[in-house]
């Protein structure tokens, strides 16, 4: 058989898409008979057989890491690497997967969600969430459509220009930024996270030089202790599978949890690859790792 990783896709995060298929295909050529399909359209591709095929879905965002193509890779009796279809869902929801880890004891930044044609009172928002609010879809990924807001009627403006969808409305938190891998069900390296000059946007993800990275990072023996722990609970109250990555900030009151990634981005910038290259773990060594649910 073959390992047939599928990346481009629909969504805002498309161009990633490709830059994270391509190096898992480089990275696998080696090891595996691989063959790369680009999604142009939020279905299976025609032709694949799952006697044939094993699938990695090198696709973020909409319909590649949100549960639409996994449901379809199930029910077409496929072995794919990643979460299933309804972890992928809740984790693709920040305010559902908030939810979860809230529940079992992880906290993160007060929040709310904005609805669609929802009436909202700013200056109720600020009192409750604070001044500066980080203003995301509820569904989104890379920072696309990210703002950060100051007080009441920054926020009104910003609202007003934003397309009707669901917003998750955040308390800026003061702190570093971290992000840390998961490999079956396991946390790799903590990785924290430099913009250099503004914030942990589009551009700065993806741009050479415009982030500095520490990896590790340099950590209390407690915080880091409690960030494994914590991505490690996250990860598991959410029924993920295989591998993720879990954004922090740390608040002078202890990490608090941003988010969960089921399918991170494997571009040269990317984290997890950082992540992992703590624990010894080449790129080449960790694509083999994530695919290899699939192949055994
Ligand atoms: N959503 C991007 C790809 C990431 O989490 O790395
Ligand atoms: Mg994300």
């Amino acid at each position: 058989g073959e390992i047939a990783v599928l990346y481009g896709g629909v969504g805002a995060e498309r161009d990633v898409s490709i830059v994270t298929g391509k190096a898992v295909l480089e990275a696998l050529s080696c090891d595996f008979k691989v063959r790369g399909i680009e999604l142009r359209e939020a279905s299976l591709p025609k032709g694949l057989d799952p006697r044939e095929s094993l699938i990695f879905p090198a696709l973020h965002g909409e319909f590649g890491e949100d549960g639409g193509l996994q449901s379809l890779l199930e029910k077409g009796g496929f072995e794919y690497s990643g979460s299933d279809s309804i972890s992928s869902a809740l984790c693709m929801n920040k305010a559902q997967a908030k939810k979860r880890a809230d529940a079992a004891g992880v906290r993160g930044a007060d929040s709310m969600v904005l609805s669609p044609g929802e009436v909202i009172d700013c200056r109720a928002i600020c009192e409750k969430l604070g001044r500066r609010i980080v203003v995301k879809p509820v569904d989104g990924g890379s920072s696309t459509f990210l703002s950060i807001v100051e007080g009441a009627g920054e926020l009104q403006r910003r609202l007003d220009t934003l397309p009707n969808r669901h917003w998750l409305l955040e308390s800026f938190i003061e702190g570093r930024e971290v992000s840390i891998g998961i490999l079956n069900g396991l946390s790799m390296g903590v990785v924290e996270i430099v913009p250099q000059g503004g914030v942990y946007d589009y551009e700065h993800k993806y741009t050479a030089g415009k982030t500095e990275y520490r990896s590790p990072a340099v950590l209390e023996p407690d915080e880091e202790s409690m960030i494994r722990h914590w991505a490690e609970t996250v990860f598991a109250v959410c029924g993920c599978r295989d591998f993720a990555r879990v954004d922090f900030r740390l608040s002078d009151d202890g990490p608090r949890f941003l988010e969960i990634n089921t399918i991170p981005g494997l571009t040269a910038e990317s984290l997890l690859p950082k992540s992992a290259a703590c624990r010894g773990l080449s790129f080449e060594d960790l694509a083999v790792e994530l695919v290899s649910p699939a192949v055994n």
